[in-house]
């Protein structure tokens, strides 16, 4: 049987502007998790914290200086999150695993028993990313799809500079020279956790990076079809 399909969705993407927006996403969701598991795959989504954890972690950060307890309040939201999705999709009667996973061993042993898992955040020290790409790892699968805010990875900020040029493929050499090796600060971001990469680096899983507020292009990727988005091969 074919190892199960890992997907990070970025917290964000539950939270659009418009509320409008996030229904449409959440019946899109719905409707790929019905296509996946009608096509006897399955599915392990890590789920990131978006604006609980920025809030969460901005109240505490004046109280608490201490990263790995801040990180824990960040993974508290991720967690959050990842119930809200593992909520909506047993409302519609997916075979979801009823608990969220505390690490990735336990997602990849519950992925043999259901078709979907749904997890958030596992340890300080990192972000949802590398849970992602470690989950990856963990179930033997090649490939992990972050989806996140942003179309592509370019080659510079394209928030403060225009002229950023996207990559469509790149080698995870190339991605580890624009993220950098080291650890974030709790609730920052950066297009790709740097943990993240150097996990995907030593395990061999290559990266897809993709705007998951079209979620058709979560599906293309998913279905082996090409997308929009950036390949990052390792
Ligand atoms: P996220 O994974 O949500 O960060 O974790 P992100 O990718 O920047 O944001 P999204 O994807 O848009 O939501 C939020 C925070 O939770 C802590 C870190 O402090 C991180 O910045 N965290 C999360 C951990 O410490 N460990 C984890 O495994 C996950």
């Amino acid at each position: 049987m074919r190892p199960p399909q890992i997907v990070a969705l970025g917290g964000s993407l539950l939270r659009p502007e418009e509320s409008q927006n996030r229904d449409i996403w959440f019946g899109k969701l719905r409707q790929l998790a019905v296509h996946v598991e009608g096509n006897s795959r399955k599915l392990g989504i890590v789920v990131g914290g978006g604006l609980p954890a920025r809030e969460g972690i901005e109240l505490a950060r004046n109280l608490i200086s201490n990263p790995d307890k801040l990180d824990q309040v960040g993974i508290a939201a991720t967690r959050l999150n990842a119930t809200i999705i593992q909520q909506v999709l047993l409302d519609i009667g997916c075979n979801v695993a009823p608990v969220i996973p505390q690490d990735t061993g336990a997602a990849a042993d519950y992925l043999e028993e259901y078709n979907i898992v749904v997890m958030g955040g596992t340890q300080p020290g990192h972000t949802t990313d590398a849970v992602a790409v470690a989950l990856a790892r963990d179930c033997a699968a090649s490939d992990c799809i972050i989806a996140t805010n942003v179309s592509h990875i370019y080659d510079d900020d394209p928030k403060t500079n225009p002229n950023a040029k996207p990559f469509f493929e790149m080698t995870i050499n190339q991605l580890t020279s624009i993220t950098g090796v080291d650890r974030l600060a709790p609730g920052d971001s950066a297009v790709v956790d740097p943990i993240a990469v150097s996990i995907a680096a030593k395990h061999h899983i290559n990266i897809a990076v993709l705007d998951g507020r079209d979620i058709d292009l979560i599906e293309a990727a998913l279905d082996g079809k090409d997308f929009d988005g950036t390949v990052v091969r390792s």
